[in-house]
């Protein structure tokens, strides 16, 4: 089965985890950084993870190199621009990228502007790239409560230009996401759709907490849930799925190798599961390989890969005409697999 000609879905892929190390290097030289080197095959291992990453820590420990690159109007737009360039490359045709503003603003770039620009980016990578691509405000655990509150907000305000949910991200095994409740109430208030990074670095009571006081109908990542019969029984009395990232479990130290994930068990417990990509830039994957890994090394069969690409339209959280005009797309071609 070649994946990579399919029409594919990615409902998880962090726009500051998607960057080329080449743009990085042009950002940081534009913006009169330093740089340890300029030997693209050098810098990469600054930017992606090795095989030292033992933890989600280590990893998001990464994005820290280059965040300060990221912080400008220009950088934010471009970036915003080549995520969808990528995605098209690889197929995918119908794209959430999500990003936390609080991460990206700095005193004269604010969240209100971070959001603006990576708007303006992603407007211009549909039109010229032929994607729809959407975008998603992530919350940041280790970040102020009023920053989350303001997350909201700002998707509340850009709902219109193409913000469609609200995510909670960052390290679980060490923020909680207690702090952010409030902002979460909000997003149930203004009717955000919420997804939220549970069951990665912590375990299957955050999943449920994500679920009953988060309101999340989509979970990031979840694969812990299997440690809790209840869990799963909620995931799967509310159809809510899980947006699994193999790879990036396998970086994070989450599962030993792809032939060990629990892709499949989740699968065949009737769990809804849709496969995506996380951080394609600091992992240095793509999509298709997410979904030929999920086949070759993860166990699923093509048909249950069908039923994933399937359930991501389900779950996507665009409008109904763009889901119906998606659904086409993915049935046409994954028809009969
Ligand atoms: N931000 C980027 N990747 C992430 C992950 N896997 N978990 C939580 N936050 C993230
Ligand atoms: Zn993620």
């Amino acid at each position: 089965m070649n994946f990579r000609s399919l029409p594919k879905v990615d409902l998880h892929r962090h726009l500051d985890g998607s960057v080329r190390v080449s743009t990085l290097r042009d950002l940081a030289v534009s913006g009169g950084f330093r740089l340890p080197t300029r030997d693209l095959r050098k810098l990469k291992a600054y930017c992606q993870v090795g095989p030292d990453c033992r933890s989600l820590g280590d990893f998001l420990e990464k994005f820290f190199f280059f965040y300060e690159f990221l912080k400008s109007p220009e950088a934010v737009e471009r970036i915003a621009c080549e995520i969808c360039e990528d995605a098209a490359k690889d197929n995918v045709v119908y794209l959430e990228a999500r990003f936390a503003p609080a991460l990206q603003a700095r005193a004269g770039f604010t969240m209100k502007q971070v959001v603006e620009a990576a708007i303006r980016g992603i407007q211009r990578g549909r039109k010229k790239f032929g994607i729809d691509a959407r975008i998603i405000l992530c919350c940041y655990r280790s970040e102020s409560p009023a920053s989350s509150i303001e997350t909201v907000e700002l998707a509340k305000r850009y709902r219109r230009s193409g913000v469609v949910g609200v995510d909670l991200a960052g390290d679980e095994s060490r923020y909680p996401a207690e702090p952010h409740y409030r902002a979460f109430d909000l997003a149930r208030k203004y009717r955000i759709p919420v997804t939220v990074h549970a069951g990665e670095a912590g375990g299957a009571e955050n999943v449920r907490e994500a679920v009953e006081r988060l309101g999340a109908v989509r979970i990031g990542h979840g694969i812990r849930s299997l440690e809790d019969g209840a869990v799963l029984d909620l995931l799967r009395s509310r159809r809510i799925p899980l947006e699994i990232c193999p790879t990036s479990n396998v970086q994070t130290c989450l599962a030993k190798t792809l032939e060990l994930h629990p892709l499949k068990d989740l699968a065949n417990t009737g769990i809804g599961v849709t496969v995506n990509s996380d951080d394609p830039g600091v992992s240095g994957i793509t999509l298709s390989h997410e979904y030929e890994a999920a086949v070759r090394r993860c166990g699923l069969t093509c048909a249950q890969m069908a039923a994933a690409a399937r359930r991501a339209v389900d779950a996507a959280f665009c409008d109904d005409p763009a889901r119906r005009r998606l659904r086409e797309k993915i049935e046409r071609a994954w028809k009969g697999i």
